[in-house]
């Protein structure tokens, strides 16, 4: 999967294959990320890339003619590639549109700086926004490097097992199980018995009740969008009538104070 990235700090974007298993599939050549920098096109002394916005008001916008320079620098690279802009007021990056996108074999980003993008460019240029979540970033260059990551990680060949992607929370959509290693004791608390057991069938179902009832407890929206088969209703049943007698146990005492 190739990555052009439209941004006026490439090096530290280029930077994101630099560690890890990003590094590695980077050098197999499974992935490339490349920088296009809106600078290269800059033409006055101060080799400007902003520009007043119309209305007046705080801040600046990118530039147009920089900024489109460096989107057709990235599409003659890059020419299957649809051009994402990293915005707050896109959709929402999930492991669904993660999935979606790496099955492309190119993709550019843009990244904003300053106010933005003119919005005549993002209606020319861009085919889809996309949000890292409701809060503001200074750039688009964190949000093109997660997107960079997490879409690396769907490219067949680049995690050493692929079985581990696929057992990652949203993979199957619910929160991934608890993890455990080495020492059996640690602090008082001990590795639940059927994961020393060696017994297939049980670590599965224990797995999967874990997935069901931490998603439950703690992104209980993930059971909007989600029909459950037989088994994870029974789970599920199950979880809600411990919780039940729980709270019937703390009836009449204060409410715990929240441990954060
Ligand atoms: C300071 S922000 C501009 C925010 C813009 N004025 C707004 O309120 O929608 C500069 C750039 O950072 C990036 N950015 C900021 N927050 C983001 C987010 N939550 N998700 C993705 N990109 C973001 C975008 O590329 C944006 O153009």
């Amino acid at each position: 999967m190739r990555f052009g990235v439209v941004t006026l700090f490439p090096e530290w974007v280029e930077q994101v294959t630099s560690v890890g298993v990003l590094d590695k599939a980077n050098r197999q050549g499974l992935i490339s990320v490349t920088g296009f920098n809106p600078r290269d096109h800059a033409t006055d002394n101060h080799r400007s890339v902003d520009e007043r916005p119309f209305g007046g008001g705080p801040g600046m916008l990118m530039q147009i003619s920089t900024t489109e320079a460096a989107i057709k620098d990235a599409r003659s690279a890059l020419p299957d590639a649809p051009v994402v802009y990293l915005s707050p007021q896109g959709r929402r990056l999930d492991q669904a549109l993660v999935a979606e996108l790496a099955r492309l074999p190119e993709l550019i980003l843009l990244a904003g700086r300053y106010e933005g993008v003119d919005e005549r460019l993002v209606d020319a240029e861009v085919d889809l926004e996309v949000s890292l979540g409701d809060y503001v970033l200074s750039g688009g260059e964190l949000g093109a490097m997660v997107m960079i990551d997490a879409i690396s990680r769907m490219v067949p060949g680049v995690l050493g097992d692929q079985a581990s992607a696929e057992q990652d929370s949203f993979a199957a959509h619910w929160l991934d199980c608890p993890h455990y290693t080495k020492p059996v004791e640690y602090r008082e608390n001990t590795v639940p018995e059927v994961l020393r057991s060696g017994h297939h069938g049980r670590i599965e179902a224990w797995r999967l009740r874990q997935s069901l009832e931490r998603s439950w407890d703690r992104r209980p929206d993930l059971f909007e969008r989600k029909r459950l088969d037989t088994t994870e209703l029974s789970m599920i049943n199950e979880h809600l009538s411990t919780l039940e007698k729980a709270s019937t146990t703390r009836d009449g005492k204060d409410d715990e104070e929240p441990d954060y």
